[in-house]
Formats: structure tokens, sequence, C-alpha cells
């Protein structure tokens, strides 16, 4: 086996090639899967130079569309790029980019919101079609097939599998001697299918590298692209008592003996609030050093590992800023003693989840007052995100935690509303809500005991009373929600900007 970097200049065992010939491999109506898993471990030339491709032929009256795969959301020079080109006519699963949700929200492009643990084997039972092209960035490629990812994996295996060809994005930025840090591993599909045998975070099952067949990869990119990861912002007062909040609730559930003192492995989800939880749970004298199951290993994390906080991570990507990449990247023995990346079907598995009894941590655009959470719908239409893989997580969790400011949009908005206005976590998988004002366990509630502890534990004081008056007004039955006016707070903030404004009296 010999490593590619010393072998461009001496055999042609690939074709090195431009971004732009790369791209003339995919024409309009293909399937492409992309590596990777948010900004991190996405090819960046290639999809750019598609976005350019198609952009040409538009501009020629010539229909040019691609079906979009990835692990999760991308950089900009993917989904981005392509969507200022409108040029994905679908696209699955999760996704974050401002240009990609305006095109989805006007069905420029038909987005399907996707559980992430199941992609990779819902690729391979067919229910989404034929793969054309893969297209990877990678560390390293040695001679006979063996690709090494860079900091994210997400489906990579299962694109390689399933494409026609293959197309590597070749980033030097990421050094080969990443080899190591991956641990790939593809259950089989029934009813051949057996136990994935991980039993702790560390646990490794799989080889250091992806296997190709060499004759499917048609072409290497060479670039030196720095990685597309937004920072994140400073923690505010709210993240911060989100974040503390959520560290004395798991102190205390250790002093009941309902986690055990040697602590349970712990998921986190995306973006600010999870970044300040668990820099909160690092501080936290009462937390001992804790392992992490995740999917996204982010900013923080690195300094929980570096302070001996966060003792593994074990997750699908390195989702980490730059300055922090290079810290990394130039400390990597140690690092790669303490971190594991793997492909999503693994890093999200339910059966893992339930297994090693994660303590899953997820951020809700909104809850309603019986414990259900929507996470994905602004005011119930337009989509945000996705829904990642909060589900994977929650679902099948020790404890699942939610977490939510209580307002949005300076208080014109309550997070917490009688009835969702969009359903991805129902009421029966979520365990416990966190506001910047107190945690709601609900736990061995029925219905109304849940309404009352989420009104009285994380609701903001404005709303208050409109929620309690909502469940004062007479609705009958074990769930009492009234059918007229269960969605009242949304039409008011569509008819007059502000939740505060509304009105029980119009319904009853
Ligand atoms: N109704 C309408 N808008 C709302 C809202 C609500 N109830 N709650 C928040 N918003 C708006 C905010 O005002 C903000 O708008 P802006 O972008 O115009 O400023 C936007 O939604 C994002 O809110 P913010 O508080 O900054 O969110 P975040 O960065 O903490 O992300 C989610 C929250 C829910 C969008 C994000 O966590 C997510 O996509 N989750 C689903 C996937 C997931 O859980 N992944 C992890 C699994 S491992």
């Amino acid at each position: 086996m010999r490593n590619l970097r010393f072998l461009k200049n001496q055999i042609m065992a690939y074709k090195f090639m431009t971004a732009e010939e790369a791209a003339s491999f995919i024409k309009d109506g293909f399937t492409v899967g992309f590596s990777g898993f948010t900004a991190s471990g996405c090819p960046k030339a290639v999809p750019t130079a598609i976005a350019r491709h198609a952009e040409e032929e538009h501009a020629k009256g010539n229909p040019f569309k691609i079906n979009v795969f990835t692990g999760a959301s991308t950089g900009d020079s993917l989904d981005g790029a392509l969507a200022r080109a409108n040029a994905e006519a679908f696209r699955t699963p999760y996704q974050s980019s401002k240009d990609l949700r305006i095109r989805i929200n006007q069905h420029d492009t038909h987005y399907c919101d996707y559980h992430l643990s199941h992609m990779g084997q819902d690729l391979r039972y067919g229910f989404f079609g034929k793969m054309n092209v893969a297209i990877l960035e990678v560390s390293d490629i040695t001679e006979d097939g063996e690709l090494i990812p860079t900091a994210g994996v997400g489906i990579a295996p299962t694109i390689c599998q399933l494409a026609d060809i293959i197309i590597l994005e070749h980033n030097r930025q990421h050094p080969k001697e990443l080899r190591g840090i991956h641990d790939i591993y593809q259950p089989l599909d029934p009813p051949y299918r057996r136990e994935i045998p991980i039993y702790s975070p560390k646990d490794k099952i799989g080889t250091p590298y992806i296997k190709v067949d060499p004759r499917k990869i048609v072409g290497i990119v060479e670039t030196n692209l720095p990685g597309e990861v937004s920072g994140f912002s400073p923690v505010d007062e709210i993240t911060m008592k989100i974040g503390q909040n959520v560290a004395d609730f798991l102190a205390s559930e250790i002093r009941r003996g309902i986690i055990p003192a040697s602590f349970l492995p712990i998921q986190s989800g995306v973006g600010n609030v999870a970044n300040a939880v668990l820099g909160c749970m690092g501080a936290n004298p009462d937390i001992p050093p804790f392992m992490m199951y995740t999917e996204v290993i982010q900013d923080a994390v690195i300094g929980l590992i570096e302070e001996g906080n966060c003792s593994f991570a074990s997750g699908c990507s390195l989702t980490i800023s730059n300055p922090l990449v290079e810290k990394v990247y130039s400390n990597l023995p140690f690092f790669k003693e303490k971190v594991v990346l793997r492909p999503q079907e693994i890093s999200n598995s339910p059966e893992l989840a339930r297994r090693m009894g994660l303590i899953t941590i997820n951020t809700a655009l909104e809850a309603d007052i019986f414990g259900n959470i929507n996470s994905t719908h602004v005011l119930g239409t337009k989509m945000m995100n996705g829904i990642g893989g909060s589900a994977d997580f929650t679902r099948n969790g020790y404890i699942s935690i939610f977490t939510t400011p209580s307002v949005a949009k300076n208080g014109a908005i309550s997070s917490f509303v009688p009835m969702v206005s969009h359903l991805d976590h129902s009421e029966h998988s979520v365990k416990v809500l966190v506001s910047e004002y107190g945690v709601a366990d609900l736990r061995a509630k029925s219905p109304i005991q849940r309404a009352q502890e989420i009104i009285e534990k994380c609701v903001h004081p404005d709303y208050k009373q409109l929620l309690w008056d909502y469940l004062k007004l007479g609705q009958k039955g074990h769930t009492p929600q009234s059918m007229l006016a269960a969605l009242a707070f949304h039409a008011e903030f569509n008819n007059s900007g502000d939740m505060r404004k509304t009105d029980w009296s119009k319904f009853f």
C-alpha cells in the first residue's frame, strides 16, 4: 500500500484533474452523494464548479439541476453555491444554508427532512433510487482504494458503495496522519443485520478507511481550502442560564441516584445553546469527567477534552472553527487518543443510544405545554434546518432533554405554546424541558401535570397568565386542548406580530 502524496508525479494510477473537469461528469438530473457532515468533510471545489456549470447552462436556456444527498448540513461552497445557482432539484437530509432555505420554502428545491441515522441504510434499501456519482473530500488515498476522510464522515461509505463513479477532492489542509481517527463500519442490511458491537463510546469496530474499488475513482482534484465552519456567538446571559440549569439538573440527578455516579455518555445538539450547555457542564464541580457519544463534536468539546472534563468524544464530525482545527492538527496524537469519527449510521444509531443510556440534549424552536416539540418549522410552515439527529437520540436516550430560550423575536413569540405548530418529537419521547427560567421534569406526569410543570418552571412571565388561562378555559379530556384556540398564539402573531396580544374571549 503506497501513499498517493508520493505517487502523484510517479504513476498515473489515478487521473488528476481540475474541479471543472470533474464537474463535467455531472449531468442534468444526476443524483449525487457528498461526503461530510455539517461543513466538515464536505467537498468544496467540485460543487462550486458544478454550480458555475449550472449557471452557464441556465444562461443558455438549458435545464440543469441535480439531486443532492449529504450527511447533514454542508458548507457554503456546496449548498450555498448550488442553491444560489438554483441547481438543486431535490435535497435530503439536514441543511442549514440560508440560500437553500429560501429555495426550499419557495419549492425551487424539494426537500425531504429525514432522520440522519436512516439516511445511509435507506439509500441502500433503494428508497431513493440510483446514485450516479459520489464526491468525497479526503485527507489521503492509497493506490489500492483506501480513502481517509477529513473531519466529517456522514454517509461517505454508503455513497461510495452505491455510486457508479467516485470523484475525490484531496484537501491538503488535512494531514494524512488523520488516518486512525475514523472508525468506518457499515451494518449488514436485513435480514442479515446483527447487533452493532459498540458498548462504550471508545469502542472501535471498523476500519480506519473507506475501501473502494479504485476503478470507480474517475478523478482526483487537488485542493488546499480552509474549513467553512462558522464560529459561535459569545455566550449571553440567556444561553448561560440555560446551560447552568441543565448542568444543575444533571448534578441533582446524580445526587438522587437516577444517573450513576460514574455518569452516562452525553449527546449534545448543534448551535450556541448546545455550546453553552457543554461549557456549563464542564464548569460544574458536581459533574464528573464524562464521555460523549454524539453526532457533532463542536468547539466547546475541544476545551473540555484539553481540561480533562471530557474524557472521550465519539462523533460523526469535528465541527470546529478554523483556529481550533489548527490546534487539534498540531496536537493530533493527543486528540486521536480522545476522539473517534464514525459514519452517521453508527454515531446516531438508536440501538447504541438505548444501549449506552445517552443523556440527550437538543434545542427546540417551540414546545407545547404538554411536552411536544417543534424543531424544524418556523410558525408551522417555513423550514428552518431540519430534524437532524435529534429524533435518533431523543426517542432512545436515557434522559432526553430539550432546551429553548423562553421567547423569540424580543418577546413577540413565546417558545411555549398551547399546541406546537409542527410536530417533530412527541410527548412520549421528551422527558425534560429547560429554559432560562428553569427545568420542567415531565417524567411520570399526566398531560395536565406536565402543563402545570412547564408553565410554572419554563414559561416567560409575559406568557404565564395567558397559558394558565388557556388551561382554565374549561376544555375537557385527558389532554385539554381546544380545537379552536390551540393555534391562537400563531394566528395572533401572523395577525398582529405579537403573541402577547392573544385574546381567549374570541374563542370561548
Ligand atoms: N418561532 C419562530 N421563530 C423562532 C422561534 C419560534 N418559536 N424560536 C426561535 N425562532 C427564531 C429565532 O428568532 C432565530 O431567528 P433569526 O435567525 O431570524 O434570528 C431563529 O429561529 C434561530 O433561533 P436561535 O435561538 O438562534 O436557534 P439556534 O441556533 O439555537 O437553533 C434550532 C435552534 C432549533 C433551529 C436548531 O437547534 C436546529 O436546527 N435543531 C434541529 C436539529 C437538531 O436538533 N440537531 C441536533 C441533533 S444531534
